[in-house]
């Protein structure tokens, strides 16, 4: 990847018609100072949270709490890496790009990976062509008619068909210009057993490997005749391709699961295909393997909610067991999506069509009752000694879960399957550990969390109950939104805000005493650090610190409505307000403390507050 010399950052965003490039995603309406609002491209919603301010070219969404600045916004809305994002924008706004002089050795390596990702793009083209324009591949487009899978769709993902000659991808790449040294890199070919090198890949469906840009990596290839092994060949690992590294289909994916805020996970090439044609196009592959720490990684960054719909059979259930531990200690929200037995997600939508595999999706449960049921499901519950068991077992998955009406219905599903008192069910469900029963079989040894390990007479897991109704509101969304900060964060950023909001007094604010305060949050410290010295650009700076740059639009966009030396006083007081809040409350759960004096100060700040409050209001107005 070329590097840019720094001042290009700055002469880009300068460059940069921010409500132009913002305009063409979502449509912009005048919102007063001078702030551009609309419906945000990050998330669905029928009244607009979103806005920019094209001066500062800044963006926020208070819905979704999606923002940041120029590159910010294309890397998210064109899955660009940053310096992606820089290309683009040059490109888009006329801005000429030099890359900085790099030494020979790293320039050498870039060129060498361009030119692979040429040879495989060219590689990945032929094949396509050869799969609908050849004689040689009309079983494979029977074979594909007969799984029901369209043209249309096909071409999406740039399937093609590799021909049955041992050399026409070698040959032709020789042609132009490649050497065998750069086809064995691509991954093209391989020696044969005789000794020379012949094409990797023949008399295969393929399935181009891209990685989040849409660049092709490596291919999957599917054999056709019954006597090819195996049945997928993928590209081995190379330089380029790392199966465990990526998600099949991202890049198709990318801008429906960030609408959606969800992102459906099957296993196989085919299954993406199917349901992108059934209209779920936010949907992205494992490639049939367990789920690593990247590939959880790669689901993470197209959205917060993942649906895992994988196969109901026991390989399928432990994988979404071992998706659950990876993606442990993520702000990821896993559900499962309850497939029917021995069938995956391309076959459901060849037996019932569309509307089969979307109401599956939609009847996806959080993956905590997916735990709880198929716990339930293991064994007849008919025995005493078998619920103490699957009591046991659940403990810890229903334990740390907070009181909800969620845990309260998982707990009465328990209840009514062992056929228990639900009180005595929730109280054993929250309590420690019972001591084992003496049993000789021992039934405590299943106590430990996921429980993988002893094969048992396993039911199948069936189905729950009827699909949400359609229109439910997007949990992700709900989850976010959820996650609101405490009352004195909040208020440290109104407060940094308003300072934005009036920066000449502001400055003073930020120097006073009272400002010295540590704020509550590592994010506010840094962000009061830096407003110290950058309260007139609040933006700039923060290239290397993308958390602060999207904090610092976030605050920039609050601040147009706090744009007068009143406010901020007001905002200073609530902010000494809430600290002795914070403090009264600390004090309370120590159980020690003068909170009398504390109270007092309190009721002090109150009435000064009452006072200012109504003329910050008018001077907002104003
Ligand atoms: P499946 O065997 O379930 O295949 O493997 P599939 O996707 O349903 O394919 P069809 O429907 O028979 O055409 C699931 C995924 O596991 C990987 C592939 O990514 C496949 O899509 N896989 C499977 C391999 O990489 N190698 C194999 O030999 C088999
Ligand atoms: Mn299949």
């Amino acid at each position: 990847m070329p590097r840019y010399p720094d001042e290009a950052r700055e002469q880009i965003r300068d460059a940069v018609d921010f409500a132009d490039l913002v305009g063409a995603r979502t449509e912009l309406r005048r919102a007063g100072s001078g702030r551009l609002e609309g419906l945000c491209p990050f998330h669905d919603e029928r009244t607009p949270s979103f806005g920019i301010d094209p001066g500062q070219k800044l963006y926020h969404c208070f819905g979704c709490n999606a923002g940041g600045d120029v590159f910010k916004f294309v890397q998210e809305t064109e899955g660009l890496d940053f310096v992606g994002a820089m290309e683009y924008l040059a490109d888009r706004y006329g801005v000429t790009l030099e890359p900085v002089a790099e030494d020979p050795g790293a320039l050498e390596r870039r060129k060498h990976v361009e030119r692979l990702h040429e040879l495989l793009d060219r590689t990945a083209g032929f094949y396509e062509r050869y799969l609908w324009d050849s004689a040689e591949a009309a079983p494979a487009r029977e074979y594909l008619a007969g799984r029901g899978l369209q043209e249309a769709s096909l071409r999406a993902y740039r399937v093609g068909y590799s021909p049955s000659r041992f050399d026409v991808v070698l040959k032709a790449s020789r042609r132009a210009g490649f050497s065998n040294r750069e086809c064995e890199a691509a991954g093209l070919t391989q020696r044969s057993q005789s000794g020379p090198l012949i094409d990797r890949f023949r008399r295969r469906i393929m399935f181009p490997l891209a990685d989040r840009r849409g660049r092709v990596m490596g291919f999957g290839a599917r054999a056709l005749g019954a006597d090819q092994m195996p049945k997928y060949l993928n590209s081995s690992e190379n330089e380029l391709f790392s199966k465990g590294r990526n998600v099949y289909g991202a890049h198709v994916a990318r801008v429906a699961a960030t609408k959606a805020g969800s992102v459906v996970l099957c296993e196989g090439y085919t299954d993406v295909i199917a349901l992108h044609q059934a209209g779920l196009q936010n949907v992205v592959g494992s490639m049939g393997t367990a789920l690593t720490e990247h590939q959880v990684g790669e689901l993470a960054r197209l959205a917060p909610q993942v649906a895992l719909a994988l196969d109901a059979d026991a390989a399928g259930q432990e994988a979404m067991l071992r998706a659950a531990k990876v993606a442990a200690g993520r702000k990821l929200e896993l559900r499962v999506v309850p497939l029917p037995a021995g069938r995956d997600p391309a076959d459901v939508v060849a037996d019932g069509g569309a509307d089969a595999i979307r109401s599956l999706v939609e009847a996806s449960v959080p993956f905590v009752t997916f735990r709880v049921q198929r716990e339930l499901a293991r064994e007849d519950l008919d025995s005493a000694e078998a619920k103490d068991r699957a009591i046991d077992a659940l403990r810890p998955v229903l334990a740390p879960l907070a009181p909800s009406a969620l845990r309260e219905e998982l707990i009465l599903s328990v209840a009514d399957a062992t056929k228990l008192a639900p009180s005595l069910v929730a109280g054993w469900l929250a309590g420690p550990r019972r001591t084992p029963p003496a049993t000789a079989a021992g039934g405590g040894s299943r106590s430990t969390g996921v429980g993988i390990g002893r094969p048992r007479g396993q039911r199948r897991w069936t189905p729950p109950g009827p699909p949400q109704p359609p229109g439910a509101p997007n949990p992700a969304a709900a989850a976010r939104r959820a996650s609101a900060p405490d009352p004195l964060d909040l208020q440290e950023r109104q407060f940094l805000a308003a300072c934005i909001g009036s920066p000449k007094d502001g400055a003073t604010f930020l120097a006073d005493a009272e400002a010295q305060q540590a704020l509550s949050t590592p994010l506010n410290r840094r962000a009061i650090a830096h407003l110290r010295s950058h309260l007139g650009a609040p933006a700039s700076r923060t290239d290397d610190d993308p958390e602060l740059a999207a904090f610092m639009a976030e605050l920039v966009n609050r601040a147009t409505h706090l744009h007068s030396r009143t406010v901020l006083e007001a905002e200073a007081l609530k902010l000494r307000k809430a600290r002795l809040d914070r403090r009264i409350a600390d004090l309370r759960a120590a159980g020690a403390g003068d909170i009398a004096t504390l109270a007092a100060e309190r009721s002090a700040l109150q009435h000064a507050l009452d006072r200012l409050v109504p003329q910050a209001m008018e001077a907002d107005l104003g």
